[in-house]
């Protein structure tokens, strides 16, 4: 079958999906301080549905499946349907992105779900901060849910720290010093201004600032990216058992590797993080759309698939879309 390819000759072999728009943390770059409406049940995939949806995607060549939300480990049932994932014949990476929280009640079944590594949001190492940042007095949790999975044997265990001017700057170096003596990936990430969110974009902090920050520990050491990598530029410190990573959307641009789709909780596919542009799956498979159907859809999709996003600095939103709502 066709291999998903866009317009610019990129290879798209990574889907993202969110299975929930729900989350048990309020972080403030990413959702509003005022309430904000949900999905309601019926809007949501159900598990079938997606699972008929990644294995039409296996046979175009997608290859790497990341579960996210909102937080997924809300969802009924997450642990089971990453099992199934991992049960489709031609997926050879499948991870999951969670706040943590839920980590340890849950880590045993991810583990026998297959999944074999796990990315973690983290933005303060101080419980007061880390409070303030989320809206939950949830540290301690997340931090035993971080240990535990190193020792269940996730590997690598990343952890993503939105960086975030007057919020968490002062952390910087302790993040970074974790990679010394701990095998944690700390990856540094530009804030993007997505939906409606509680943090001013001069509280943007940009990559190399924070990379001069990070540099006063020690020197860099560059790693080489691996096939499956996203966006991350990766180093590490000499003596470190960990690695170092910069995510910066803003000021190093990674479009032109990108390999990724997305699906949002309630059906919908996006070619692109910073874009709204979406094709509606749902409606067609409630219908009764046929494989080859689903198969034009990512086509469609795909080939709408933007050459670059313009996330400049003086933009105000780049998409009105939630964060939570499409996965990061
Ligand atoms: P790995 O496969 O482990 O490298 O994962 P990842 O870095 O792709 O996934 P993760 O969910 O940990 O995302 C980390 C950060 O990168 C989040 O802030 C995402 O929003 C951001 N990110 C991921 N993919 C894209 C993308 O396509 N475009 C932009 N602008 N940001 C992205
Ligand atoms: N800008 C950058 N990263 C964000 N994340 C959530 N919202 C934003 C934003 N506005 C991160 C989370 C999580 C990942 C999926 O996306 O911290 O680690
Ligand atoms: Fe929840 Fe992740 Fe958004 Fe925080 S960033 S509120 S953990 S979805």
């Amino acid at each position: 079958m066709e291999k998903f390819k866009d317009r610019y000759n990129r290879n798209l072999s990574y889907l993202r999906i969110s299975v929930t728009d729900r989350c048990n943390l309020r972080c403030r770059y990413c959702v509003p301080l005022t309430p904000v409406t949900m999905l309601s049940h019926d809007d949501i995939l159900h598990y079938e549905e997606v699972l008929r949806i990644v294995k039409v995607g296996v046979g175009h060549g997608i290859r790497k499946v990341r579960i996210t939300g909102g937080e997924p480990l809300v969802r009924k049932g997450v642990c089971g349907f990453l099992a199934e994932i991992n049960r489709i014949e031609g997926i050879e990476d499948i991870s999951l992105t969670t706040n943590g929280v839920l980590l340890k009640e849950y880590i045993d079944e991810i583990k026998e779900a297959g999944v074999k590594r796990i990315n973690i949001s983290l933005d303060s190492l101080d419980r007061d901060n880390f409070l303030k940042i989320t809206g939950r007095d949830n540290f301690e949790k997340v931090w035993e849910g971080i240990h535990l999975a190193v020792e269940k044997g996730f590997d690598p265990v990343k952890i993503n720290m939105v960086v975030i001017k007057g919020l968490n700057d002062h952390e910087i170096l302790n993040f970074a010093e974790l990679s010394i003596h701990h095998p944690f990936h700390i990856r540094f990430i530009e804030y993007m201004p997505i939906g409606e969110a509680h943090v001013d974009k001069t509280q943007q902090l940009l990559t190399p600032e924070t990379k001069k920050i990070v540099g006063s520990l020690g020197e860099l050491v560059s790693v080489e990216s691996g096939k499956n990598d996203g966006p991350a530029f990766r180093y590490k410190f000499k003596n470190g058992r960990g690695e170092l990573g910069f995510i910066s959307p803003i000021s190093r641009h990674f479009c032109s590797r990108c390999n990724r789709l997305r699906l949002t909780a309630n059906g919908m596919l996006r070619s692109c993080l910073l874009s709204d542009d979406q094709v509606d799956l749902k409606t067609h498979l409630r219908n009764g759309c046929t494989d080859e159907k689903i198969s034009e859809l990512f086509l469609e999709s795909i080939n709408h698939k933007q050459r670059k996003h313009h996330l400049e600095i003086t933009e105000k939103q780049a998409v009105s879309t939630q964060m939570n709502a499409i996965g990061g």
